[in-house]
């Protein structure tokens, strides 16, 4: 039945298990300080319980503490150039321009990097895009999503068709651009020009000997000439099952001395240039490995990247509004009508097979059971009831599973599935300039972002950052389900 396409690459690379993230030990009381904020923070979450009959996602934009992040000598902002669309812009010169180089003030500088992963992933490497733009003061510019591991042929999704962009520079303090701001796509690929970047990849997994592959290579009309970066970036030195590198270690080549000191040889480009590491533009072919200091550091409470950065993600109006309207028909709740307070399983299957591969076990030996799941659930509640004072019934699952007559156990539990064929996901909002094909990946992203309670599954970093949306959002619970073939610690959280 249902078309539930969504699947991050389960490369070795960038789906291995990881190591769970508590939200147990975690309610919200302890990442603010019981200052102002904490207390405006505090009367949201009661907000949030009372109006619970609202919609919880209208809500969502509007009850967030204020972070604004203070950096240091950002002069950007103000600027000659008074675009009416958006301040943000005032970090360009002005319209894109048939040369990148052309859109760059000499007042500002600029940091980018690129995608290459499942989606989930390639959201959580723009976060450490920004991040490292942070804290160096450097304007982040991103490029598209791009629907590689959709299929062939989906069109690539803009930043700001998923994101609210304009929320997203004001909350942290500073301009996000898209390429397509700084360089008119419609000539782009004819108008080539020549840029050196770091490669990190070269540094921090050795055994490829490359760069990151930049797909977009040619439709942005770059041609790049890479330096490997030193091999000091690397987190743990000559060891090979761990990638990776620090923020501020590559902070140091974004700056003058820093960047002099660790010139290499650069390879030649496409186009045959050899080019040393751009300084106006900073390039690194990829930071998905990027950490403050722990590996994988999204699970964990202190992710700079989550609290500085991706917590400000705010869904675009527009998606979240074709989210909540799926809610509701789900419900059988009025348009007009608010959505009640739900907990949404994410089941990830699909790929994840493959590990229970590894640990030779079938698949139905190895996957979670529908008695997990429902204990899960009732964990997630039993914290809500203590925590929030409420009890959900609207259970959502949202999976990548294919099976029908999984489906129907699910339908048979009781619980709310979207479904995504009978929706028409794909026809209907095929007209919005954007990615049919990913319809489905956002709307079940959305789904399990505006719930109070989520059951994610171990290792999937979809579930990661759904949870900690949950988290941080709504003040909701987040556990992960149990699951055999994550036998250490997992599923520690769950109690
Ligand atoms: C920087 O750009 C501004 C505006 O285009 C120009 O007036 C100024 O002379 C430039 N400064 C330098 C140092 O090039
Ligand atoms: C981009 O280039 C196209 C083709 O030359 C042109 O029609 C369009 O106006 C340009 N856009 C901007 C913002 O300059
Ligand atoms: C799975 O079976 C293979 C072949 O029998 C064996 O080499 C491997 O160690 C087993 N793996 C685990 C995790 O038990």
């Amino acid at each position: 039945m249902s078309g539930h396409r969504y699947a991050e690459s389960i490369d070795s690379i960038d789906a291995s298990p990881t190591t769970p993230f508590f939200p147990g030990s975690r309610d919200s009381s302890s990442q603010h300080p019981k200052g102002p904020l904490w207390r405006r923070y505090r009367q949201s979450l009661l907000l949030l319980a009372v109006f619970s009959l609202l919609s919880l996602t209208s809500f969502v934009l509007y009850t967030l503490p204020d972070a604004q992040l203070q950096v240091p000598g950002r002069t950007s902002f103000g600027s000659t150039f008074n675009d009416p669309r958006s301040p943000r812009l005032r970090a360009l010169v002005g319209p894109p321009t048939v040369r990148f180089r052309d859109n760059l003030r000499n007042d500002t500088k600029y940091i980018t990097s690129w995608i290459s992963a499942g989606w989930t992933n390639d959201v959580m490497t723009y976060a450490n895009l920004i991040y490292l733009g942070l804290i160096t003061g450097r304007t982040a510019i991103l490029h598209t999503f791009l629907p590689s591991h959709v299929g062939p042929g989906a069109p690539q999704i803009p930043f700001s068709d998923v994101f609210d962009i304009e929320y997203l520079s004001e909350k942290i303090g500073m301009p996000v651009l898209e390429f397509s701001d700084v360089k008119n796509m419609s000539t782009a690929s004819e108008e080539i020009e020549e840029i050196g970047c770091w490669s990190v990849w070269e540094a921090v997994e050795l055994r490829e000997g490359r760069p990151r592959p930049v797909y977009t290579e040619w439709e942005q009309g770059l041609s790049i000439s890479w330096t490997t970066a030193p091999p000091w970036v690397k987190k743990i030195p000559d060891y090979e099952h761990d990638r990776f590198a620090r923020f501020w270690d590559l902070a140091v080549l974004t700056y003058p001395k820093g960047r002099q000191e660790n010139l290499g040889t650069p390879q030649p480009s496409r186009t045959g240039a050899t080019v040393h590491p751009d300084e106006h533009l900073v390039c690194f072919d990829y930071l998905y490995y990027a950490c403050a200091s722990t590996s994988d550091e999204f699970i964990r409470e202190h992710s700079p990247a989550w609290r500085d950065v991706l917590r400000y993600f705010r869904w675009a109006p527009r998606m979240q509004e074709i989210a909540d309207g799926y809610l509701r028909r789900m419900f059988g709740v009025a348009e007009t009508d608010p959505i009640p307070p739900y907990i949404t399983i994410h089941a990830r299957r699909g790929d994840f097979g493959a590990y229970c591969g590894f640990a030779n076990l079938t698949l139905g030996d190895c996957f979670p059971t529908m008695e997990d799941y429902a204990r899960g659930i009732v964990g997630i509640r039993k914290e809500l009831e203590q925590r929030l004072g409420i009890s959900p019934k609207h259970i959502v699952m949202v999976s990548d599973e294919k099976d029908s007559i999984w489906w129907e156990v699910v339908r048979i539990m009781g619980w709310y599935t979207p479904d995504h064929e009978a929706e028409q996901t794909v026809e209907r909002y095929g007209a919005w300039r954007v990615s049919v094909r990913m319809y489905p990946v956002f709307i079940d992203a959305v789904i399990q972002s505006s719930g109070v309670g989520l059951l994610g599954s171990p290792g999937s970093t979809m579930s990661i950052i759904a949870g900690r949306r949950v988290i941080d959002w709504h003040g909701g619970a987040y556990h992960n389900v149990p699951w055999k073939v994550c036998s250490f610690s997992c599923w520690k959280n769950l109690s």
